[in-house]
């Protein structure tokens, strides 16, 4: 049965899907089978291995919506033992859709137990925000890495998604852990990178890799190419870490309650444990909506 780990953090642009791309490919070269799930209308993991997502079809568009079957969607992407679900366009579409199918939150759930006693792991790229989709991708994984950017508002937003993972795993799935969070783009010349990192560490010692992803332009480069740093600069600085990070996560579990984190992080934040938003327009709504999901499936 595989681990299914969903790389999540609602804020575009913090190495979701350089952290998705990367760590798939790293752990299909230490010999696991894995699945590499885009569920980014953007399609950036689909055009990082070289698939258009203009034209990809069928895509985990068609999964969702039951108009493909999920062996039919996936592809191999020429690497020995990665798979694709590749995104299509045609996503954006699909949280308008999905908002009113039945047991939306557990689609793609429901179609990967199809196929998870095939991979050693499964890794789901999610969108950059916390509607139906994410909602889907966290409900399908039963772990969540957070990629964190080293950067000043690091922990901004953090306690929101930690709300969310925390009342999806209350309410729709509770075999749900962290398996912790990792610094990307880290610049070891730039203080503020070092200050960042420096907070994670005391702050949360468990919740923390070791392993950290430094900037090189070379993973920026990467997906351009359509190959993961593995393939496209197999020795440089990129390509070591996100190997030593597969690494990390095989000898890993996720055993960190989200509760925990997000305690930590209001603490740490002064902040209050912030409400809910799933990009409804009423936090009530989305609780229903995950209460009621929950009574259906009983
Ligand atoms: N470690 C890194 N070094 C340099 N550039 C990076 C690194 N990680 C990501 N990037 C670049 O930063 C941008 C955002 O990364 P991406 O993985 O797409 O984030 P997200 O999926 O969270 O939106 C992309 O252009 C990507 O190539
Ligand atoms: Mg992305």
């Amino acid at each position: 049965m595989a681990r299914v780990i969903s790389v999540v953090n609602q804020k575009g642009g913090v190495g979701k899907t350089t952290t998705s791309v990367n760590v798939a490919a790293a752990l299909s070269l230490l010999d696991q089978t894995v699945l590499l799930v885009d569920i980014d209308s953007q399609g950036n993991a689909t055009s990082g291995l070289g698939f258009d997502p203009m034209t990809v079809h069928p895509s985990v568009y068609d999964v969702l919506t039951e108009n493909a079957s999920i062996d039919q969607a996936i592809i191999n992407t020429g690497i020995e033992r990665l798979d694709i679900l590749p995104a299509n366009v045609d996503l954006a579409g699909a949280s308008v859709e999905l908002v009113s199918a039945d047991q939306r939150e557990y689609r793609l759930r429901h179609a990967l137990g199809l196929v998870e006693d095939r991979y050693d792991f499964i890794i789901i790229d999610c969108p950059p925000s916390l509607g139906v989709l994410t909602i889907n991708g966290i409900v399908a994984g039963n772990e969540i890495l957070i990629p964190v950017q080293a950067e000043y508002y690091a922990l901004e937003g953090l306690g929101q998604l930690l709300r969310t993972i925390e009342l999806t795993k209350e309410y729709l799935h509770p075999d749900l852990n962290i398996l912790g969070a990792v610094l990307t783009m880290y610049d070891r010349r730039n203080k503020l990178s070092q200050a960042v990192f420096e907070d994670m560490y005391k702050h949360f010692p468990n919740t923390v890799f070791r392993t950290i992803i430094p900037r090189t332009v070379r993973l920026a480069e990467a997906p351009s190419y359509g190959k993961p740093i593995a393939l496209y600069d197999p020795t440089g600085n990129g390509a070591k870490a996100y190997m030593k990070l597969a690494r990390e996560m095989l000898i890993r579990e996720a055993h960190i309650n989200p509760r925990e984190v997000l305690q930590q992080v209001a603490e740490e934040t002064n902040t209050e444990i912030p409400k809910p938003d799933l990009n409804y327009d009423d936090p009530e709504e989305v609780r229903d909506a995950i209460l009621e999901s929950v009574q259906s499936t009983e």
